[in-house]
């Protein structure tokens, strides 16, 4: 008898989330709202499409095929219309981030990319916003000069051996190295060997792997997390070992600056880590211990992979739009001439480079690194959103892929047109529409707070790559891979001294 019940006891409990799955189907106040027949039930065709790795594009054909909101799950609705993004992402928004987040952090403590708490996320944020602003990049800009030369070193290299070379891969070599540099005022050593040291890299990857499908079942992170952290190869592995590694540098850094208060004298020189140790010794409880390793690994994690990939898409851009190329190298030869672009090009001069900056934004419009869903949870009370009132506890996203690719707000959305947003300059109202669609740094509260030093590092190489040297792209087209960003794997150029 008590074997039988034992036996039948899967079966009920099958039985009854089978219910459950299909009494919320049919009884949703959302119900109409289309999409992938099987995402109406379970989370498991999000999962498979995400797990695929690929989903930058089967969103934007979704919106296509679907209209501009698109169930992706059973409480899961992605979105592309401007007046979501405002309510969603707007200033002041309660549309906390959702769980997915939660995956991306050790599961008893919080980071300020995965916390969902908004309160302690706005304190946060507030303590050290400065740290990132425009006016401390100044201080920065000797650390991104010193890892652009050796950068230029090693292609030299290359162009002399008439080796190819996975520009990518040197790209994460050369951020590593800049964050590395920023935020704990040495190198990484990664563009003097070339390959992963320590096995860092690789376990940033396993990290966005393993964080991107865990978060689809976030209730399942914290039991994996703690026997999969053992193991250096799996994403929770790669995780610990992340932290560790900036808990090492934290704490070279802190032996070796022995003399804070001196360090404090000399605000040009200071790295990121000295200007938190500054601000932790004036004031221990504004500024703890854990802020500092959490805002050090923030940069390691969030700073690395993300400027490598947009780098990538900047240059396979230029590569592949020989036009572009050269009005490009007719700005920079007619700014260098009237002494407006140095050597090492200033952060201040590249901004005034009116096509320069044209195509960074829309290289970034088209190979965003984020390229999933930003998932936020509808607050107490519901919301309206576009018109239609989504319940509280839904939840809602935007994938910035879907909304740079709508041929609404970006015609011909496919073609890579700097000109694009020259012209608008012309038409504010096109111009603010562009605009509020533009999220390659997200959006809002939760905006990218590393925007600026990313836009630094872009800035200071591209120039000087496209002034020194042709490179010519092995293919016509490359292959990503998105596990929450769309990183290139086969990004493969020669490279030729001009
Ligand atoms: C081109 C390079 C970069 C891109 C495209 C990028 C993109 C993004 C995006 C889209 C978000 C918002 C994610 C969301 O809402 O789910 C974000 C957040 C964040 N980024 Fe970046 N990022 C870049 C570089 C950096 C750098 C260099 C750093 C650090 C120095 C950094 C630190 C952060 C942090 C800490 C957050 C979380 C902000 C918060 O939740 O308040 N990022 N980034």
């Amino acid at each position: 008898m008590h074997i039988q019940l034992f036996l039948l006891l899967p079966i009920i409990f099958l039985v009854l989330s089978l219910v459950h799955r299909l009494s919320r189907a049919v009884f949703s106040p959302l119900k109409d709202i289309p999409g992938p027949f099987w995402a109406r039930f379970t989370k498991l065709w999000y999962f498979r499409r995400v797990q695929k790795g690929g989903f930058e594009q089967d969103n934007i054909s979704l919106h296509q095929k679907y209209g501009p909101v698109v169930r992706v799950g059973p409480n899961q609705y992605s979105i592309s219309e401007i007046a979501a993004i405002k309510t969603v992402y707007g200033t002041g928004s309660q549309f906390a981030k959702a769980s997915w987040y939660d995956a991306w952090k050790h599961p008893a403590q919080w980071t300020v990319f995965s916390d969902r708490d908004i309160k302690r996320h706005a304190d946060t944020r507030k303590r050290f916003t400065n740290l990132y602003s425009m006016s401390s990049l100044v201080h920065y800009e000797g650390f991104v000069d010193h890892c652009a030369d050796i950068f230029i070193e090693r292609l030299n290299e290359f162009a002399d051996k008439e080796q190819s070379l996975n520009l990518g891969h040197w790209f994460q070599c050369y951020a590593f190295d800049v964050i590395g540099n920023i935020t704990f005022g040495e190198r990484f050593g990664f563009l003097d060997r070339g390959h992963d040291i320590d096995g860092a890299m690789n376990a940033l990857n396993k990290v966005l792997t393993y964080s991107t499908l865990a978060g689809i079942y976030p209730e399942w992170h914290p039991r994996l997390f703690g026997p999969l952290s053992r193991f250096k190869g799996s994403g929770a592995g790669g995780r610990a070992y992340i932290a560790n590694f900036v808990r090492e540098k934290i704490r070279s850094h802190e032996l070796k600056k022995t003399d804070p208060e001196a360090a404090d004298e000399s605000l040009q020189n200071q790295d990121f880590v000295d200007k938190m140790i500054s601000a932790r010794n004036k004031n221990p409880e504004k500024v703890t211990d854990y802020h500092l390793f959490i805002m050090g690994q923030s940069n390691v994690a969030a700073g690395s992979d993300t400027t490598s990939i947009s780098l990538s898409g900047i240059m396979w851009f230029i590569m592949h739009n020989p036009e572009v190329l050269r009005k490009l190298r007719e700005e920079i030869d007619e700014f260098t001439l009237q002494g407006k672009c140095s050597v090492n090009i200033t952060f201040k001069e590249s901004q005034e480079m009116p096509y320069f900056q044209a195509i960074m934004k829309e290289a970034l419009r088209m190979h965003s690194a984020t390229g999933l869903p930003m998932w936020r949870v509808v607050p107490a009370g519901g919301a309206e959103i576009d018109g239609r009132f989504f319940p509280e506890g839904t939840e809602v996203g935007v994938n910035a892929w879907v909304a740079h690719y709508d041929e609404r707000v970006f015609p011909d959305a496919k073609l890579f047109r700097p000109e694009r947003w020259l012209e608008a300059e012309t038409s504010p109202e096109q111009l603010k529409e562009m605009n509020q669609m533009y999220m390659p740094f997200g959006l809002g509260s939760r905006t990218c707070l590393g925007k600026h030093i990313s836009i630094l590092e872009m800035s200071k190489l591209i120039p000087r790559l496209v002034k020194a040297y042709d490179f010519t792209p092995l293919r016509k087209t490359w292959m990503t891979e998105n596990y929450w960003f769309v990183k290139p794997t086969n990004f493969e150029v020669y490279v030729q001294k001009k």
